[in-house]
């Protein structure tokens, strides 16, 4: 009796262990592709009421990586309902799949709400790490970051040029913004003004321990005039930091590189991000020095109409 169980239990053992060592010797030995690709990015956002959903992939920050086919984020699909007239949460799924078939799924939760999250005085004063951003492209020149907006995680810019700075420190910018800059510091030098560059590209690491630094010296004061990582325009290579001696200034306005600053800059494609008045629109107190490059045409209608880029 005893014998007659044991047989079938002794034949299906074999045949599982021998199916494993099929596997391993003989499909892996092939080169059979068994991982499948990895599907990363945000897993929620908030989403404004009525505001048109866009699906795609790259604008959340959503890409796919396989260890055989490489970069294979073009081939995400989605599935999912977004009622972007009702407010409430949605979730969208990502699926990629390899070329041997191996499949990934990521799930966005969309948060469908009435305004953006918070209001504009809460804009100033809330802790940034309580806003869920929604995540931008950060390629065009004329992108939005900011508390609410969030450059993808991993992205840096591929084009920074040096720039001249007067600083001990090499200065960065992307190409276009860099090219912009030259010509800018060459019209200033021509007046005879000597244009100091205190701060221009960032990575995401230094953003960090800069807000860091500042949180632990100024509690949640920082909030009002430092960036959490991957919400600072510095990281977009397109912002520079300037001064008339290597320091900033609060009453740079007062100053002759200030004023050139603000009545030439937009020729060149620079505008003042975070005027004095635009506070709760921006979410920043005035910063005198801090330049963002948007493009000449861009900053020439920003700067005649006098609004921000969270206006435009
Ligand atoms: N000072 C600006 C807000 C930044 O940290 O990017
Ligand atoms: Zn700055």
């Amino acid at each position: 009796m005893r014998k007659k169980v044991t047989f079938p239990i002794i034949l299906i053992v074999s045949v599982i262990l021998l199916y494993g060592v099929y596997r391993t010797f003989f499909i892996n030995f092939q080169g059979q592709d068994l991982s499948a690709p990895v599907l990363e990015g945000p897993e929620e956002i908030s989403w404004e009421l009525g505001r048109e959903f866009v699906f795609s992939p790259a604008k959340h920050g959503i890409t796919a990586k396989d260890d055989q086919d490489g970069d294979v984020s073009a081939k995400i699909t989605y599935e999912g309902t977004v009622d972007v007239h009702t407010e409430g949460s949605y979730d969208v799924r990502y699926h990629v799949s390899d070329k041997a078939g191996n499949q990934s799924e990521h799930v966005l939760n969309v948060h469908v709400k009435k305004t953006s999250v918070v209001s504009s005085r809460q804009l100033m004063y809330a802790d940034p790490h309580t806003i869920i951003p929604e995540i931008v492209d950060p390629d065009s020149m004329t992108v939005l970051v900011n508390k609410q907006h969030a450059i993808p995680d991993g992205w840096a810019p591929n084009d920074l040029v040096p720039i001249t700075s007067n600083s001990e420190r090499d200065m960065y910018l992307r190409s276009e913004a860099a090219a912009a800059w030259e010509r800018l510091n060459q019209a200033a030098l021509e007046r005879g003004l000597h244009i100091w560059v205190v701060s221009s590209y960032r990575t995401a690491a230094y953003q960090e321990s800069l807000f860091n630094g500042y949180y632990a010296s100024n509690g949640e004061a920082a909030y009002l005039f430092s960036a959490l990582p991957r919400r600072s325009e510095h990281e977009l290579g397109l912002a520079v930091d300037v001064s008339y001696d290597g320091f900033l200034h609060e009453d740079l306005l007062n100053s002759e590189v200030g004023r050139f600053m603000k009545e030439e800059g937009y020729k060149y494609g620079f505008v003042l991000r975070y005027p004095s008045g635009k506070e709760a629109v921006t979410g920043y107190a005035f910063e005198a020095w801090h330049y963002r490059y948007v493009g000449p045409t861009l900053a020439k209608e920003l700067t005649q109409k006098n609004i921000v880029l969270e206006e435009y």
